[in-house]
């Protein structure tokens, strides 16, 4: 194996170095090639693609199909980065065989190799058999995208004692079940700092704070790329939404006008 490839094992070295690292979300295989370029280390096919992609208002209506579809799109041109793939709404929720049956399609059709769970102590015996088979799982707390109808919307998690508490737990649950690293979304940064030192796996935080070993973020989001509504914790580092709306403009314009093409895009 290529000495740069990303594995789970090499997240584990990074945390015990003391070394942070990037993750982003792709869906496609052009992203995946200018986050391989950009030589960030984990990329995740995120459920976040309902939103995205599908122009959904939630993630719940993604498949495991869907999920296999852009897994595989992004692993043709991933080289060095841990891809790790979204395993969807009730795609594990309902039994420890779908569970399997499930991540094991990401795995063997999609190319993933990893698979991200949404969900805490509950979802603890579930992570262990998948990771006892010889699966990666990656956890999830905090806030749950597909616990939305339940929760009623999308806030900070762990804001009082006793929730605080319980996302503790939580991620000590996943821990002993085996995960190899965990998100941990949108809750209050001591919080997030708590579980990064109580735990020897990498925490990959998403409005979580600066003491996570990892951050994390939805590619669009940070390109200034999806308009649609923007966290608090998004931090933009380009406009291409708006480049992209002048350029295109521009093109129109010039179609119209009859410079474009000019005798250099011309046979
Ligand atoms: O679906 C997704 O993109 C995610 C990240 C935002 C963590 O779960």
């Amino acid at each position: 194996m290529d000495k740069s490839k990303i594995t789970p094992k090499k997240l584990l070295q990074f945390k015990k170095d003391n070394r942070k690292f990037a993750a982003l979300t792709a869906y496609d295989s052009l992203f995946s090639s200018i986050l391989n370029e950009a030589e960030i280390e984990v990329i995740l096919v995120g459920d976040s693609l309902g939103m995205i992609v599908q122009g959904r208002s939630n993630t719940l209506h993604v498949t495991v199909d869907d999920v296999v579809y852009h897994t595989k799109c992004v692993s043709r041109m991933n080289k060095n980065a841990l891809l790790v793939a979204d395993m969807p709404f009730m795609s594990y929720q309902a039994t420890v065989c779908d569970a399997l049956y499930n991540a094991a399609k990401l795995i063997k059709d999609g190319n993933a190799e990893a698979v991200k769970l949404e969900g805490g102590e509950e979802i603890a015996d579930t992570v262990s058999r998948m990771v006892r088979s010889g699966m990666p799982v990656m956890g999830h707390i905090g806030l749950t995208p597909q616990d939305v109808l339940t929760s009623g919307g999308y806030f900070v998690q762990g804001i009082d004692e006793k929730s605080a508490k319980k996302l503790i737990n939580d991620a000590k649950a996943l821990y002993e079940a085996g995960v190899f690293a965990m998100v941990i979304e949108c809750v209050p940064a001591e919080v997030a700092r708590q579980i990064t030192t109580d735990i020897d796996v990498p925490t990959i935080g998403i409005g979580a704070g600066p003491y996570c070993d990892g951050q994390i973020l939805v590619t669009q989001d940070m390109l200034g790329l999806f308009k649609r509504f923007k966290p608090k914790f998004v931090k933009t580092y380009s406009n291409l939404y708006e480049d992209a709306v002048t350029a295109i403009k521009k093109f129109s314009e010039e179609v119209k006008s009859g410079e474009y093409p000019g005798k250099e895009h011309s046979y």
